[in-house]
């Protein structure tokens, strides 16, 4: 038994040494530089690599939105409909991170699309928007998130504003495909009845407009649009007049913090479900800020209202992130010594040294409250 195992395991161990060896002699050839990283340069989507994806082609949808469809990597795992997955990409030569919904569902051609907004001053979505260019490299991670609908369908309600509508296209996308026979109703639309009541300051400005329209009159969704030049600013407790059904109805819904506030009050005391998505969290009123230090010697006085994160990166430190709205701990760091406080709700976080220890802190969402230290 133990001969014909060894003598069934010995060649594939001989090869795996060899392996071993070309690999070594192929490292000491081309040091500095590992094979991989020459592999990256020919072939940085392979299997294997890190995840990373090729810009293909960039479509404007309005004057300050535009579609980036991207070729993943080969170990793209796929995504549901409504997730988001994070992008990282350099800009004037510094890595960035930010979060964006994938606005298809799976595509027959294996490419994903994003549909960026650019916001005043944003650093990644100006540049994804206005320079980005075809063949770009991106890193990718995996999608991840919940917002998405149950298969089981059921009748929903979707509230969305502005660049909010990006998670829901993907959705009713992948429900109700547009080809040039029209909209097509697969057999798993059958069990959704939706509702969409979209949001934008003007029809114009309206991403995906003309989608949603040729849902609504293929009778796949019913479409209820409001824009803020024509018909003011949405009242939600007003929001029964134009969803009759609305008690009947589940609610998804996807934009800024007052809207998601304010449809969470009104939906808790009528009693009707709500799931939401936000791209950005509410902020309190800033407090007095401090001296942040980190572990290399980096110094920053910072006022209170600025995200601990961003102002490292903004002085050139490398800084781990991920979402940056406080959801997926990816810039967690611990906070030896000192008080940060949250923005989303005022809270302050302390570590005393030889008391309780370093702190895990959520860089993103915190700001310095006095002078504090991180082992970072
Ligand atoms: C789960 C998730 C999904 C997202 N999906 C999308 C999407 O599909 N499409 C999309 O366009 N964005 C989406 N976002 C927002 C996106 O991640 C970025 O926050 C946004 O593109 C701004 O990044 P920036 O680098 O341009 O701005 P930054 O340089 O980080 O910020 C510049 C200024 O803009 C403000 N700002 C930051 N974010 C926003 C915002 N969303 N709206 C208004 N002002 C803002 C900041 O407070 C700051 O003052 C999503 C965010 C999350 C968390
Ligand atoms: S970056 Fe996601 S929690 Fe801070």
């Amino acid at each position: 038994m133990v001969g014909s195992m060894s003598t069934t395991l010995e060649p594939p161990v001989r090869g795996t040494r060899m392996r071993d060896q070309l690999v070594r002699v192929a490292e000491a050839a081309t040091t500095p530089y590992l094979p991989s990283d020459f592999m990256d340069l020919f072939a940085p989507l392979r299997s294997g690599a890190d995840l990373r994806g090729r810009v293909e082609s960039i479509h404007p949808e309005t004057a300050d939105a535009a579609t980036i469809v991207i070729r993943p990597g080969a170990d793209w795992a796929g995504h549901v409909p409504g997730q988001y997955l994070r992008i990282g990409i350099d800009v004037d030569g510094v890595r960035q991170w930010r979060a964006y919904s994938l606005t298809h569902g799976p595509r027959r051609d294996g490419r994903i699309s994003i549909t960026v907004k650019a916001v005043p001053d944003g650093l990644v979505s100006n540049h994804l928007v206005h320079r980005a260019r075809p063949g770009t490299l991106v890193h990718l991670e995996q999608a991840a998130g919940e917002f998405v609908l149950p298969p089981a369908g059921g009748k929903h309600l979707m509230v969305t504003a502005g660049s909010g509508i990006t998670p829901v296209i993907g959705m009713l996308r992948n429900l109700f495909p547009s080809t040039d026979e029209g909209v097509l109703r697969p057999e798993r639309s059958a069990v959704h009845d939706i509702v969409v009541v979209h949001v934008a300051p003007s029809r114009p400005d309206s991403i995906f407009i003309h989608d949603l329209e040729a849902l609504d009159a293929a009778g796949a969704i019913r479409l209820v649009a409001r824009y803020d030049d024509e018909h003011g600013v949405l009242d939600v407790d007003r929001l029964s007049d134009l969803v009759p059904d609305l008690a009947e109805r589940a609610t998804l819904a996807c934009g800024p913090a007052g809207l998601l506030d304010a449809l969470a009050a009104h939906h808790d005391e009528a009693g009707i479900s709500l799931t939401t998505e936000q791209f950005r969290t509410a902020r309190v009123e800033p407090g007095e800020g401090g001296t942040v230090a980190f572990a290399d010697g980096t110094t920053l006085d910072l006022d209170g209202a600025t995200p601990i994160l961003d102002a490292a990166e903004d002085a050139g430190k490398l800084m781990p992130s991920g979402c940056r709205m406080g959801i997926c701990m990816g810039c967690v760091i611990p906070l030896r010594e000192g008080s940060v406080r949250d923005l989303r709700d005022g809270a302050i976080t302390t570590a005393v040294p030889g008391e309780s220890g370093a702190i895990k802190v959520q860089t993103c969402i915190n700001a310095a409250a006095g002078p504090c230290h991180f082992d970072h």
